[in-house]
């Protein structure tokens, strides 16, 4: 009964579903082979329905979000956990957004169910790059580079200054910009203290890890090589 554990606490269903699966023999080994509840087998070799199963902890997913998604368990409307399998909702640990872009952002989010990386990534004294690309309502004025980089722009409402944060302009209305910090709506706010407004934004990578060709709404596994991506200078 250890597989049948296993299987359920990595959120693929009840332990009674579970069993229900070894039954329908939709469990195998690598070669295909039927396993049965009490067998003694590695989890890297389990395959459910032919597929990998899940790695039992330190799960680490990275997201192409759309507009228009919540980065949250219970909000009105779409939630990115909607475009997930529901299996990834039921482990426990569940996984959780690495930080969170606003519901009008796109682009890379990464889910994991490790606390410990989430809090790696995501704390300040990490420093961990974020790189955005925004279409302005307003051609730029030119200084954007020389306000962003002096360490001394003040959102409106706050009273500690922002790190300087690179910044390329890509067309009169199109630019890049690269944080180390997370504040609320920060890449917006940054725009309107200078008088401009975000129309789109869009998060293009995160350290050195970039989306790549990985479509809008899909989801892919990352490997650990790509994960020291992220905490790349
Ligand atoms: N800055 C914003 O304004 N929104 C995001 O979602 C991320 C950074």
């Amino acid at each position: 009964m250890r597989l049948v554990r296993l299987i359920a606490n990595l959120g693929y269903g009840s332990r009674k579903e579970v069993a229900q699966m070894f039954r329908a023999g939709r469990v195998t080994d690598a070669g295909g082979e039927v396993l049965y509840a009490d067998d003694q087998v590695e989890a890297a070799s389990i395959r459910v329905d032919g597929t990998p199963l899940d790695p039992g902890s330190g799960l680490v997913l990275m997201l192409h979000k759309p507009m228009g998604t919540t980065c949250s368990h219970r909000d009105p409307g779409q939630l990115i956990y909607d475009l997930l399998p529901p299996r990834f909702a039921r482990r426990r640990p569940p996984v959780s957004s690495i930080g969170r872009l606003d519901r009008d952002t796109s682009g890379l989010l990464l889910l994991t169910d490790d606390g410990a990386l989430l809090h790696r990534v995501i704390a300040p004294v990490a420093q961990v790059r974020k790189r955005y690309v925004a279409t302005l309502a307003q051609d730029l004025r030119g200084d954007e580079a020389a306000v962003f980089a002096s360490g001394t722009l003040l959102l409106d409402g706050e009273t500690t200054p922002l790190a300087p944060a690179p910044f390329q302009a890509l067309g009169p209305r199109e630019a890049q910009v690269t944080l180390t910090e997370g504040r609320y709506h920060q890449v917006r706010r940054m725009f309107a203290a200078l008088g401009n407004r975000v129309e789109t934004l869009h998060r293009a990578a995160i350290g050195d890890l970039v989306l790549g060709e990985l479509p809008s709404g899909h989801w892919r596994q990352l490997q650990a090589a790509e994960l020291a991506l992220v905490f790349a200078r």
